[in-house]
């Protein structure tokens, strides 16, 4: 049962698809109550046993208990156990316990979950804004919940099959012949390959929707040459449009008004890579529409895949900032000897980017009424995939773009994927990537992975084997890095076999994973799923965190620890355990239920197959293209 409360007048946000009627019985399970500055929060106890999951793409655990997140899209790369905040702001948690409920916070301004942090048997959740819509979800279990969640909030975005292929990324591969340079490596090397990214350096000083003439000459022809290799250029689209004069999108945005403001009427601008640019007001749907069909000139070259980014807005300065900053210094007193001070001038001085006091000076134009920016915050992302989307459904209606976006909100999920930004070559990310699926999947996120390797930071050869060996079971399989950083492609370590197993791997499996989530999202359902949801009376699978369930006939246990030769690894029931080294099996045997330690080198996976299921394998290849899915073998359990 699913039962919605309205507070105030809120912003729509589009998340939920469902026309459920307000509710004005009591509201269940939660208790109201107004606080400062009379906004209303929602509290409720929790109890020792208590589990709560859900907000998506957030830092921490399965389990969200005994910290505090605040919903606030946020272009941070170092997602570390104390932040609060990452690029997408997923409203969604279930308390599972004794009794469970779900809550949405369907909200385009900030949301506070305190989820047991102030006070362990507390859960409180505060709105920023007194405009927004409450659903409370009552069900079976927690897993009975989400699938009623995800049934209002509307199906998932499909990706096209090739986009389950391994992709290959960094900023940047900055010239026609880097890529080819690229693809020639993997082929040369027979580890499989599907598609490369363009970073922004493929642009024209960084404008988008063009295209350096310079480092990428006769595009559409090089995009076919790749295609020909069964490649897939994968271009990259920021928000911020860069104010150039005579640089058309720039002028026609600036001429028909389709950009942010300020209170004042006129144009926002803040920095970000080409300088000074505007912002789309993706809420405003002509300029929606108008940005969307920009695309077109990418698709006529020939482009199927996209992914948009710096979307929270990420904003790197403004000249307001950059003032406020310089006239502080110019009334520094060096001469002062109090420490504080100068912590002060370090943070006025490194403190210019993505300040809430930049966003609370922008302004949309939502049906015709000038909104502040903090009030629909976490939308901005969404409705620029959203844009993107729109247009895609009319310029190829009979071709799936890949499409997805750093900067999210539950309702872009049937737009496009995410990736989860910025992260590290840190092996605590490769278990956070491992703990983030299931959640996301439960916001309606099933598209959806990290980069793999870590984005900032210097990836070590092991750190990426063992990353790949899970990524291989993640709907994005994408290896992308920072500038600056040490070249992380499969063959960038010397021997590439190890690679290549791994890799070959995820294309004989493909066949499974892709049915399994198409299946996922056209029933509104879970790629990955905490163990607790399929052994809901097992107490030792309730707790487990560090495997997942995917689909219905598996069960993985990635290796995240660095120098470890295996691990322990819970059986909620009798599995078959497969182990795979060079894509073929070399080991198979079904264990009992319990707790078992198992081996694994770095070029091997294993893999768990549940009772009375099987999984079909097709024969591995170097692109999607060439996989032959009409002879797959099946392993039985
Ligand atoms: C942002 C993106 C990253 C990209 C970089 C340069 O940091 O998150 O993926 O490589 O910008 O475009």
């Amino acid at each position: 049962m699913i039962q919605k409360f309205l507070y105030g007048d809120p912003i729509p946000t589009e998340a939920v698809l469902a026309e459920l009627p307000v509710c004005t019985a009591e509201l269940p399970h939660l208790t109201q109550i107004i606080g400062k500055d009379d906004l209303f929060s929602f509290t409720s106890a929790l109890s020792e046993e208590d589990i709560v999951y859900g907000l998506g793409e957030a830092p921490r655990g399965i389990n969200k208990r005994g910290h505090i997140y605040e919903s606030f899209n946020s272009d941070d790369p170092y997602h570390t156990e104390e932040k609060r905040s990452l690029y997408g702001s997923h409203n969604f948690i279930v308390v599972s316990g004794q009794t469970s409920y779900g809550v949405f916070v369907d909200c385009g301004a900030q949301v506070t979950f305190d989820i047991g942090y102030s006070s362990y048997d507390r859960l409180c959740i505060t709105p920023s804004v007194k405009d927004f819509t409450l659903y409370i979800i009552d069900g079976k279990n927690a897993y009975d919940i989400i699938r009623q969640f995800r049934t209002i909030i509307g199906q998932s975005y499909i990706a096209p099959m090739w986009a389950f292929g391994f992709q290959q990324s960094r900023w940047s591969y900055a010239s026609a012949d880097e890529v080819r340079k690229v693809v020639a490596e993997y082929r040369k090397n027979h580890i499989p390959l599907d598609a490369v990214y363009l970073d922004i350096d493929y642009m024209e000083a960084y404008k988008d929707f063009t295209v350096s003439e310079e480092r990428f000459p006769a595009f559409k022809d090089f995009a076919a040459e790749m295609r020909e290799q069964d490649i897939h250029l994968v271009p990259i689209i920021d928000a911020g449009v860069k104010i150039e004069e005579g640089y058309s999108v720039y002028e026609e945005g600036k001429k028909n008004g389709y950009f942010c403001k300020r209170q004042d009427g006129t144009d926002f601008t803040a920095g970000v890579w080409p300088g000074r640019t505007h912002f789309p007001d993706f809420l405003n749907p002509e300029a929606r529409r108008w940005f969307g069909q920009k695309y077109k000139v990418l698709l006529d070259a020939g482009i199927d895949g996209f992914w948009n980014d710096m979307n929270e807005p990420a904003m790197f300065y403004t000249d307001e900032g950059i003032s406020e900053a310089v006239d502080y210094l110019k009334k520094f007193d060096f001469e002062c000897n109090d420490s504080g001070k100068f912590f002060e001038l370090g943070s006025r001085v490194g403190g210019l980017a993505n300040r809430r006091k930049d966003y609370a000076a922008m302004y949309h134009n939502i049906g015709g009424r000038m909104v502040c920016h903090e009030q629909v915050h976490n939308l901005y992302g969404y409705y620029m995939t959203r844009a993107a989307a729109e247009a895609f459904q009319e310029l190829s209606p009979d071709k799936t773009i890949l499409m997805f976006s750093r900067s999210s909100y539950i309702g872009m999920h049937r737009y496009g994927g995410i990736w989860t930004g910025d992260n590290q070559s840190w092996w605590s990310h490769l278990l956070l990537n491992i703990k983030m699926m299931p959640s996301l999947n439960m916001c309606g996120f099933l598209y959806c992975g990290a980069d793999l390797g870590g984005f900032g930071a210097n990836c070590t050869r092991d750190l990426l084997l063992r990353w790949l060996a899970f990524g291989i079971f993640t709907p994005l399989m994408r290896n992308h890095s920072a500038w600056g950083t040490r070249q992380q492609e499969c063959y960038a370590f010397g021997d590439t076999q190890a690679f290549k197993s791994i890799i070959d791997l995820r294309y004989r499996l493909i066949p499974y994973l892709y049915r399994e989530y198409t299946n996922a999202c056209k029933n509104n359902d879970l790629l990955f799923k905490p163990l607790a949801f399929d052994y809901p009376d097992d107490t030792t699978a309730r707790h487990i965190e560090d495997q997942l369930l995917l689909g219905s006939s598996l069960m993985i246990a990635p290796i995240y620890e660095q120098n470890a030769v295996g691990r322990t690894v819970y059986l909620p029931e009798s599995m078959r355990c497969v182990l795979f080294k060079n894509a073929e099996v070399s080991h198979s045997e079904v264990l009992p239920k319990g707790w078992h330690y198992i081996t694994a080198a770095l070029d091997e996976v294993p893999v768990f197959i549940r009772s009375g299921c099987s999984l079909p394998l097709c024969p591995p290849a170097e692109s999607v293209a060439r996989l032959s899915t009409s002879s797959l073998i099946e392993i039985e359990n």
